[in-house]
């Protein structure tokens, strides 16, 4: 049976594309690898022992769109993860964020009626629910209004796909709000490549303990948390990545309640950023230069999961601890330089 994965040669996307080819799905990635790199797809290989199928392309552009599915009429389910999602970026470009995100996702939900493809997949976020009131926060919580950009085009993507399965009955919707993935896969061949100075936490953590810069800045030590630092659910992207598969056999499988089902998909376990540190610390035997400085703008003080509705629903639960998945990043982080130094 074969899934479309939007996105594929991604950080999430390359993860869920080995799982899924674990699990005897055919696979076709559609990437514009506006921020990945095709080799991605020969690592894919060397671990789950196959090459997806692969088409370089843009799903904003919609006769491009019109056309793929129109020439690869086997599809039975999309997991769609092509997005921005850099959220500083999308304040200072917010038109090429609603643009990219919004037009892509149509343009998808278009072929899927006109091709009768059921089932999507919808990469979501824990952002739509900005600072929840009370923690864990689980699914029903309040959405808040976004905080940027990236943010809102992640709420309005969820009712875009409500709207039009709600429209067109034959259609099935998962939207996973993921916490903050992290690590990568076991083999190191697969992992997170951020472009130019990363925004998130752990790969600025490994890449300052690697040489590559030279300190890392703990935004805050203010917060209203145990040691003073902002807390995140982390999730290791192999187990984000099973649940992707989990869910595709539920939707294809007829097992969902409803046409539009979402799910959080975390942990249920927060961390502090000192906590990521030592953690890292430990498990690295590397000492990590940082220092606190202020807040960053838009930061929420702490999140982490409810996962209660995903661990009952889907029979899915987080395996990996926290110090596997600095374990594994750090391990990645290691091969990345192993490669660039041609050893
Ligand atoms: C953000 C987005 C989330 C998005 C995710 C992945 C928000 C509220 N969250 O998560 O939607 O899916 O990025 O791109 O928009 N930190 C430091 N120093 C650093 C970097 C981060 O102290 O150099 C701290 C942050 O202040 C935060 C924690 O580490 O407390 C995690 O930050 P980060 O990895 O950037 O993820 P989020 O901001 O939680």
């Amino acid at each position: 049976m074969k899934i479309l994965v939007t996105g594929g040669t991604g950080y999430i996307g390359s993860h869920t594309v080995v799982e899924l080819q674990n699990q005897g799905y055919e696979v076709i990635i559609a990437d514009n690898l506006s921020n990945s790199h095709e080799n991605v797809l020969d690592h894919i290989a060397e671990i789950s022992g196959k090459r997806p199928e692969f088409e370089k392309l843009d799903f904003s552009d919609p006769q491009h769109t019109n056309n793929f599915f129109d020439k690869n009429l086997d599809i039975k389910g999309i997991i769609h993860f092509a997005a921005f999602k850099a959220v500083g970026e999308s304040v200072k470009n917010p038109l090429m964020y609603y643009h990219n995100n919004l037009v892509s996702l149509m343009n998808i939900l278009n072929n899927m009626s006109k091709h009768g493809i059921e089932n999507i997949v919808f990469s979501s976020s824990c952002t739509v629910y900005g600072q929840p009131e009370k923690l864990p926060v689980s699914e029903d919580s309040p959405i808040q209004k976004a905080w940027s950009p990236y943010g809102n085009t992640k709420q309005i993507s969820e009712d875009i796909i409500y709207d039009t399965l709600n429209a067109d009955q034959r259609l099935k919707g998962i939207a996973l709000r993921y916490f903050n993935p992290i690590g990568a896969h076991e083999s190191a061949k697969i992992g997170e490549l951020p472009l130019g100075v990363p925004n998130n936490l752990v790969p600025f953590i490994t890449q300052t303990a690697i040489g590559i810069r030279d300190q890392l800045k703990v935004f805050g030590d203010d917060y209203n948390t145990p040691d003073g630092t902002a807390i995140r659910d982390y999730i290791h992207v192999v187990d984000l990545a099973k649940a992707h598969v989990i869910a595709v056999d539920r939707m294809i499988s007829g097992k969902g309640k409803k046409a539009f089902e979402v799910f959080n998909l975390g942990t249920g376990n927060g961390y502090s950023v000192m906590e990521v540190i030592k953690s890292f610390e430990k498990v690295s035997g590397e000492k990590l230069n940082y220092k606190i400085v202020d807040r960053r703008p838009g930061d929420v003080e702490q999140v982490w999961a409810d996962t209660t509705f995903a661990n009952n629903e889907l029979g899915w639960k987080a395996e990996k601890g926290l110090d596997e998945m600095m374990a594994s990043a750090w391990k990645w982080e290691k091969a990345l330089k192993e490669k660039e130094s041609g050893l």
